[in-house]
């Protein structure tokens, strides 16, 4: 039986993965900040455990509980929605703390069980945003195009160990807690000279009838990118994620 360890499962994509996962047979290790078993189904196959991807001690603690794994998918993510005038360094630190170095730091502490074994799958999850540039978005989109790059570049080096090394790029999302969490993080509110671009932005969200990413379409990408080793490097969730990487 196979093994997937998954990070940031409390809520959101991570949650919908592990559940996912665990319904097709695997073993799960659901890894939250604030471990909450309540939240999935009861099964032997599951292990929730901490991890905060931003805290070296913490990774080092979970790979030591976890033991070997086949497949880790670096999901656990911060959203960034401002200015950058209206961004301060800490907030900037934080969202490439946790999207970008807790991404790398994860990849690193599971690569030498993958190497030895020769075989294992990493899945990073980055965005759509990627693909075409959002405003207010700046901080939040550089810190997963750092990622796409990371990724595409640690593919080619892994190849001749057969570690596998693949990218899911939702699009918009809004069942997730992802928005309102990166609301909360807008301290200080948006700069005054950018009420005008601000208020426009929301407008068209509000008005959009788009299409837009659903969980399903997140933990199929994720499905695909593990089991099947002829999947593509890079792989757009959700029917504006698609539209985007075709264009
Ligand atoms: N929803 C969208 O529109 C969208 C679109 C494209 C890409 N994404 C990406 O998809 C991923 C999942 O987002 P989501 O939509 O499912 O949002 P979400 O519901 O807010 O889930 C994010 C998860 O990441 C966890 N997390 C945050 N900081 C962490 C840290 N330092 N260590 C460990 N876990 C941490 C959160 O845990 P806590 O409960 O402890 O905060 C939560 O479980 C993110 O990487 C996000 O950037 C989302």
């Amino acid at each position: 039986m196979k093994t997937v360890l998954i990070t940031g499962c409390s809520s959101g994509f991570g949650l919908e993965i592990a559940k996912d996962f665990l319904g097709r047979g695997w073993q799960v290790i659901a890894t939250m900040r604030t471990p909450r078993e309540d939240v999935l189904p009861r099964s032997k196959r599951l292990r929730v455990l901490p991890l905060d991807v931003t805290d070296p001690r913490s990774i080092r603690a979970l790979i030591d509980a976890a033991g070997p794994i086949d497949a880790l998918v670096n999901n656990a993510g911060i959203g960034l929605l401002n200015a950058l005038e209206g961004t301060s360094m800490d907030a900037a630190r934080d969202v490439f703390e946790t999207n970008t170095l807790g991404t790398i730091a994860m990849t690193q502490a599971v690569l030498p069980q993958f190497r030895q074994r020769r075989g294992g799958v990493i899945v990073n999850v980055t965005s759509s945003v990627t693909l075409k540039p959002l405003h207010l978005l700046s901080v939040y989109t550089a810190s997963k195009a750092a990622v796409n790059a990371f990724t595409e570049s640690l593919a080619l080096e892994l190849e001749p160990f057969n570690v596998r090394v693949r990218l899911v790029l939702p699009g918009r999302a809004p069942e997730t807690r992802f928005g309102e969490n990166a609301r909360s993080r807008v301290q200080g509110g948006f700069p005054e000279a950018y009420s005008g671009l601000v208020q426009k932005v929301f407008e068209s969200w509000s008005q959009s009838t788009d299409p837009v990413t659903h969980t399903s379409d997140v933990t199929e990408a994720v499905w695909w990118a593990v089991n099947d080793p002829a999947s593509p490097v890079r792989l757009p969730a959700g029917a504006d994620a698609v539209a985007l990487a075709a264009a």
